[in-house]
C-alpha cells in the first residue's frame, strides 16, 4: 500500500478528487496517510477531516523564522512515512531540505503545460491571467516531480486544454481543473502506486500494465 502525504494550501479540490478516486476504487493499493496544509482557514482541512484523513496545519506564521517552518514541514512529513508527498495546490516553495529527504518521490499538479507558463510567480490563478495575455489557443496541466528548481523536475503526465474565446481567468482555471487537473493526478498517484513509473535523468518512463 503505498502511503500518501498530499500539502494543500486551499479549496482542495484536487485533494477531493485523489480521496474520491481511492473512495471508489480507480487508484488501488494507495491511502492517503497525512494532509499537511499551510493555512488554518482553508477548506482543504475540512475535506480531509470529512474524509477521516489526520489534517495537520504547519503555518509559517506560527514559527520565529523561515528555517523553523522548513524544520517543521520536513517534521511533520516524516512523521507520517510517506512513500510519496503529493503537492495538490500547495503554495509555498518547498524546501530544499524536504526535497532532498524525499528524491523523486514528491509529485506536484501545476496548471498550464509546463514548460510553458511556470517558474517564479505563476501559481493558481496568475498562470490563467498569463495565458490569456498571451492569447495561447492551448493550455492544461502537468503533473511533475518536484526537484530543486521550480517547476523543472521530470514531467510525469500532461493533458491539453482548449481556451476559448471569451475566457475569463476563473472560466479557464475550472475547465483546466475539470478535463485535466482532476484526472491526471489520481492517475499519476495510480501509476506510482502500481510501481509503472521509471524517472530516467530530466524524463520518466511509464511502463506497460503488468
Ligand atoms: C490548482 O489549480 C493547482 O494546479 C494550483 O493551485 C490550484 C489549487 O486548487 N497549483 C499551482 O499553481 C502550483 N504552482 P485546489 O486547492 O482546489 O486543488
Amino acid at each position: 500500500m503505498l502511503r500518501v502525504a498530499v500539502c494543500v494550501s486551499g479549496g482542495g479540490t484536487n485533494l477531493q478528487h485523489i480521496l474520491d478516486r481511492i473512495a471508489d476504487g480507480t487508484v488501488k493499493n494507495a491511502q492517503v496517510v497525512r494532509v499537511i496544509c499551510n493555512n488554518p482557514g482553508a477548506y482543504a482541512l475540512e475535506r480531509a477531516k470529512k474524509a477521516g484523513v489526520e489534517a495537520v496545519c504547519v503555518s509559517p506564521k506560527s514559527f520565529a523564522s523561515r528555517d523553523d517552518f522548513n524544520k517543521a514541514l520536513l517534521a511533520g512529513l516524516k512523521a507520517c512515512s510517506p512513500d510519496l508527498v503529493v503537492l495538490a495546490g500547495f503554495l509555498v516553495a518547498i524546501p530544499e531540505e524536504v526535497i532532498l529527504a524525499f528524491p523523486n518521490r514528491i509529485i506536484n499538479i501545476h496548471p498550464s503545460l509546463i514548460p510553458s507558463f511556470c517558474g517564479k510567480g505563476y501559481y493558481g490563478l496568475h498562470v490563467h491571467e498569463k495565458v490569456l495575455e498571451r492569447g495561447v489557443k492551448v493550455t492544461g496541466a502537468t503533473v511533475h516531480f518536484v526537484d530543486t528548481g521550480l517547476d523543472s523536475g521530470p514531467i510525469l503526465l500532461q493533458k491539453a486544454v482548449e481556451v476559448k474565446e471569451g475566457d475569463t481567468p476563473e472560466v479557464l482555471q475550472k475547465r483546466v481543473m475539470e478535463q485535466a487537473e482532476w484526472i491526471l493526478l489520481p492517475e499519476a498517484i495510480s501509476l506510482i502506486a502500481q510501481g509503472r513509473v521509471v524517472v530516467e535523468g530530466r524524463k520518466t518512463r511509464i511502463l506497460p500494465e503488468a
